[in-house]
């Protein structure tokens, strides 16, 4: 009897993330032309996403190591430049065929295609055109490159995570947009960005629930914790303000068609507000979604801004991977600042490491909503090393470990988690740090400066996943 509660529930799915920029290379071959991705990923002084973890090529030898772990499943992004090339218009043949054999290839092997419609990538031309995601015409042109997925693969995938990560569009919303000049001075465009994801997003679950028998919408959101300073009531009160503005501000409208009331009206006091047509609130009331996929690293810390610090202050990410050198913390005035947490240790590019945090979350989201959640993403990403063509990242197993048991409470408690897809499968392309950070299960043979031979290679949290997977998580419990 013991023995069946410390194991996830029949169903489970377990598998792990990518998605389409960070993996699959080949950004300009077969008919692809360039995503905004592509464009921003380049001259970073990290690698570029020109050949990234090269899965167009090898997704086969991937699916054999998916398969060979005991996936259930798997989480990748369509790339709407490789089959739409300039976003609208003709469909690009060959890139079809790679999504079409690279789906028949999982279903075949047992293992569910879970993707995500859009994670960053707009492609390149409708940036030249209209600006992407700053022009509402972008919600046309996403509702159609959604409606030709959803009809093409329908039969075959029940499960859509629309668009990834809206909350980190918004908060590093000039690395993951290509944002012209003359908007880059003017905060209230992510909003507005935002508010015409909504729209899309709300189209595209309408859709999914009209052409898909038992479909069902989603999104991945990056959803991080937001605990206060201390008791103080000032810094309470800028948890609250954080939670409404970082979490809330997403999740209420996926769920219940709303903007949060605190975060709105102080949109307003500050002039950021998006502008709001007429019709919007209806469409988005009547796209809600069906379940929740979370993207879950580390828990932040906020306290209310003192005088000092009271300026608008943008979030900028750590690029040197030593601990103490993260560019700079979010600061929206008069609301909250972000600021390191005391209490809690991190990785080298100071994100905090919570495992606590997640049973938190999980608690905290289901009480609100009441709607299933997966996690489609959670890991370290950590300096890893090959040594005799191994990778012994006991850290990673730490990490996972220790965040796959909070799931189990979780679900103890009563929260309906029905996966676990961590970041990452292979190796990837950092958003912000190329490959000198990495999250895979397998290594991927190449560096910032050289390919190598791009081979993969199992890394120790392999084997362990592997097992965990056989037992259906028992095995996490072996050592307590
Ligand atoms: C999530 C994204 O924000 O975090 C992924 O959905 C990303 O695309 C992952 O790779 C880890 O972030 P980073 O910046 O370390 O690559």
């Amino acid at each position: 009897m013991e023995q069946d509660k410390k194991q996830m529930p029949a169903g489970f799915l377990w598998g792990a993330a990518t998605s389409a920029y960070q993996a699959e290379g080949a950004a300009e071959e077969d008919g692809k032309k360039r995503s905004q991705m592509d464009v921003l990923s380049a001259g970073t002084g990290f690698a570029d996403a020109s050949v990234a973890s090269d899965h167009y090529h090898r997704y086969k030898e991937d699916i054999v190591l998916m398969k060979e772990c005991g996936f259930t499943a798997y989480r990748f992004s369509f790339s709407w430049s490789r089959i739409f090339p300039d976003g609208t218009g003709e469909v690009n043949a060959k890139g079809i065929e790679f999504y079409d054999d690279l789906i028949n290839r999982l279903v075949a092997n047992g293992i569910k295609p879970l993707p995500t419609i859009y994670h960053y990538d707009m492609p390149m031309a409708l940036v030249e055109k209209y600006d992407g995601w700053i022009s509402r015409q972008s919600i046309e042109d996403f509702v159609s490159y959604s409606e030709f997925l959803i009809r093409r693969y329908g039969d075959r995938i029940k499960d859509w995570l629309i668009i990834n990560e809206q909350s980190i569009i918004v908060e590093f919303w000039k690395k993951k947009n290509y944002i012209p000049e003359k908007y880059r001075n003017d905060p209230q465009i992510k909003f507005q960005i935002n508010h015409h994801m909504n729209i899309a997003q709300a189209r595209v679950s309408r859709l999914i629930h009209q052409l898909v028998p038992d479909g069902r919408s989603g999104a991945a959101i990056g959803y991080a914790p937001i605990y206060g300073l201390d008791s103080a009531p000032e810094n309470m009160l800028a948890m609250l303000n954080a939670e409404d503005l970082k979490n809330h501000y997403f999740l209420d409208i996926y769920f219940h068609g709303t903007y949060p009331v605190g975060a709105s009206h102080y949109l307003q006091e500050k002039g950021m507000a998006p502008v709001i047509e007429k019709d919007d609130m209806e469409i988005i009331r009547s796209g809600k979604l069906d379940f929740l996929g979370v993207n879950y690293y580390a828990s932040k810390c906020v306290r209310f801004p003192d005088a000092a610090h009271n300026v608008r202050t943008e979030a900028e990410s750590n690029l040197s991977g030593k601990k103490g050198e993260m560019g700079a913390y979010e600061t929206m005035p008069d609301f909250y600042q972000y600021i390191k947490n005391p209490n809690a240790d991190t990785n080298d590019w100071d994100w905090t490491i919570d495992p606590m945090g997640m049973e938190y979350l999980l608690r905290d989201i289901y009480q609100r909503y009441h709607i299933p959640i997966m996690i489609t993403e959670n890991g370290l990403g950590a300096r890893d090393v090959l040594v005799d063509g191994r990778v012994h990242d006991d850290y990673r197993i730490d990490y996972w470990k220790k965040h796959l048991r909070a799931i189990h409470r979780a679900i103890q408690m009563g929260v309906e988690v029905q996966g676990f897809l961590p970041w990452s499968f292979i190796d990837v392309l950092s958003t912000s740090n190329g490959y000198q950070k990495r999250y895979g299960l397998v290594y991927v043979n190449r560096d910032d400066g050289d390919l190598k031979d791009l081979a993969r290679i199992k890394k120790d949290s392999f084997y362990w996943y592997q097992r965990v997977i056989e037992t259906n998580g028992a095995s996490l419990f072996d050592d307590i």
